[in-house]
């Protein structure tokens, strides 16, 4: 039995294929059409997963897709006529909504899109904007409804060739069953933490054999991952994703914002929190977006509250001051605070040990590496695609294991799971590129990439299959020696061009993370963060952050044996068990075919390319 996941009309579209509850495939949009966190539909994805199946649409059994607009619909509707009718109100009167001293609103208001495929002006003030927003959530639904359509127009079939039956998974739920379905625990504590989907952006459950009880959610407007979007477009980095950068930035700041932001986030009982919406416009106004083909665009969050608290906004790429270094440290511990009220709760309502966790927020891994610190949790499974891309995989096992009742079997263990390409494509790739190569064994290629590493050489490796979701985990890397302080800059200047303050991140053998970090709990995903023992620091610079801490991969022979040999070479010759691992693109979506790079080690300076077995030399 085939099926097949979608997420579409989010960021980070994606496909994912099962078939009698193995993951045969699942890749994101981004690496096809090469648009950075890609939404529309993911067309080329899911050709992509028929043909490593090696099957046509016409034998796909279920499709779904990781959003129900039925999903609350009767609150969204309430809400957005609410809504509508308190801004024709709020014309006349020029009223503002305050949060009460419950720290309720008065008013709980509609996401203006948040369930929605594309952007919408805010409501004009009059009462048309009622009708309006009700027929384009009815719009909406149907729009979903019709799956098996849009899935037969994007693959130019008829619709008469979808004989798959179509489910619509509501998004939380899929994220949940991202984190359980496909890990190794038979019962778990799963929580679910981002932005918005389907009017939620926080849902928690108990994950049992082949299936999820959700236990509790919060509700839009009220989100950690709103938050820190906000901040993160007031500190003057305005993409979809750059919330990473302020995550990097804020070991360089103190917490001296820490009051507001306790504000601005409030904690309640029974894992609840609550948004002081004053500081935003989400609620009150709407937020344009766009999930369309494209990048997605998010318009300003934030509301003139944030100024009165803590000035002006700072501008894209202008100076970077101790005010924003503090407000982003302030901020990631507020998200750091929130997170573990929520899971303490959790803990005690599951007494389970085991935690899944997904969604765009579980990217934050500063966060993430303090679990083990900061709650009962020991073991955490957070599967490599933790963001919306992985709803994909978590519609084909919420239908699998949930809906149809199929036991459990796939524990995913590493984030291969995209395109490969034979050896045969790959010189003809490289002859045509007119680029010299060389052809090295299966045993000499790693220990001659480990000697060019070691040498001080920029090499970009590309081996075997895609990973899926956002980190490179030693398939689609661009590796160098992370002894040299140097590399950073070297990287930075020849590659990525990204900001100063980021940090770099290693890849080690997974024995040995005991004598290079404080904690050794497994990150084969690299979403942990921990700190590095002090007195490895220096022997490390180039992975070790500003507050002495790395953001792992914990490399095993079982999940990528070549990527493994590869670091076990270099800890041959030089006695360091781990290298620099970046993804292997300049400011691009990780590369995904040889051709792609091929034109990346053209465009960029990395010195040594290895595809395969071949390896190109820069002169
Ligand atoms: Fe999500």
């Amino acid at each position: 039995m085939y099926i097949l996941g979608i997420n579409a009309y989010h960021g980070d579209a994606a496909a994912a294929l099962i078939k009698d509850g193995r993951l045969v495939a699942a890749v994101e949009e981004e690496r096809f059409n090469r648009i950075k966190h890609s939404a529309g539909f993911p067309v080329k994805s899911i050709e992509y997963c028929l043909s490593a199946a090696g099957i046509g649409i016409d034998d796909v059994d279920h499709v779904g897709i990781s959003r129900d607009p039925s999903a609350h619909l009767h609150k969204k509707v309430l809400v957005a006529a609410q809504r509508a009718a308190k801004q024709m109100v709020g014309s006349q009167y020029h009223l503002r909504e305050r949060v009460g001293p419950t720290g309720k609103p008065a008013v709980e208001h509609a996401p203006e899109n948040a369930d929605r495929m594309s952007a919408l002006p805010a409501s004009n003030g009059n009462g048309s904007g009622v009708l309006r927003q009700v027929a384009d959530r009815l719009r909406n639904a149907a729009r979903v409804g019709d799956l098996g359509v849009e899935l037969a127009n994007a693959l130019n079939v008829s619709p008469s060739d979808i004989r798959a039956k179509s489910h619509k998974i509501e998004h939380h739920r899929a994220h949940l069953a991202s984190s359980f379905f496909v890990s190794p625990f038979e019962r778990a504590a799963l929580l679910s933490l981002d932005g918005f989907g389907d009017f939620i952006s926080t849902m928690w459950g108990l994950g049992e054999g082949n299936s999820i009880e959700v236990l509790g959610q919060v509700e839009y407007p009220h989100s950690l991952g709103i938050v820190y979007t906000a901040t993160t477009q007031f500190l003057g980095f305005p993409h979809y994703g750059d919330e990473a950068k302020v995550m990097g930035l804020a070991p360089y700041g103190r917490p001296r914002f820490i009051k507001a932001f306790r504000d601005i986030v409030r904690t309640e009982k029974d894992g609840q929190f609550r948004l002081n919406l004053d500081y935003f416009r989400h609620a009150a106004e709407g937020v344009d977006m766009t999930w369309n083909e494209g990048s997605p665009v998010i318009g300003k969050i934030y509301s003139d509250e944030y100024a009165s608290a803590f000035g002006a906004p700072r501008r894209a790429h202008g100076e970077l001051t101790d005010r924003d270094r503090d407000l982003a440290a302030s901020l990631q511990l507020r998200l750091e605070e929130v997170a573990f009220h929520i899971l303490n709760h959790l803990y005690r309502e599951t007494g389970l040990s085991a935690l899944g966790l997904a969604g765009g927020v579980a990217y934050n891994s500063v966060m993430n590496g303090k679990i083990l610190l900061n709650t009962p949790f020991r073991n955490v499974f957070i599967q490599p695609a933790a963001g919306d891309s992985g709803t994909a995989l978590g519609v084909c096992y919420q239908i699998w294991n949930q809906l149809l009742r199929q036991s459990r079997g796939e524990v995913m263990e590493g984030s291969y799971t995209g395109p490969e390409f034979k050896d045969e494509e790959i010189v003809t790739d490289l002859k045509q590129s007119g680029l010299k190569f060389e052809t090295y064994t299966d045993r000499d290629v790693t220990k001659r990439a480990a000697r060019d590493i070691a040498g001080g050489a920029v090499v970009g490796w590309f081996q075997g299959r895609l990973e899926f979701g956002p980190r490179a985990l030693g398939n689609r890397s661009i590796i160098v020696d992370p002894r040299r302080a140097d590399m950073k800059d070297i990287l930075n200047e020849r590659i990525k061009k990204r900001e100063p303050f980021r940090p770099f991140a290693p890849s080690i053998l997974a024995e040995q993370v005991g004598e290079y970090f404080e904690q050794t709990h497994p990150a084969p995903t690299m979403l942990m963060v921990y700190k590095i023992k002090p007195e490895r620091c220096t022997e490390i610079p180039a992975v070790t952050h500003v507050d002495g801490s790395g953001r792992l991969q914990t490399v095993s022979r079982e999940v990528n044996p070549r990527y493994y040999r590869l670091i076990e070479d270099f800890y041959k010759l030089t006695g360091v068990p781990l290298v620099l691992n970046t993804s292997f693109n300049e400011n691009e979506p990780i590369v995904c075919t040889p051709r792609d790079a091929i034109d990346c080690f053209l465009k960029t300076r990395i010195d040594v390319l290895y595809l395969g077995n071949h390896v190109v030399r820069r002169n």
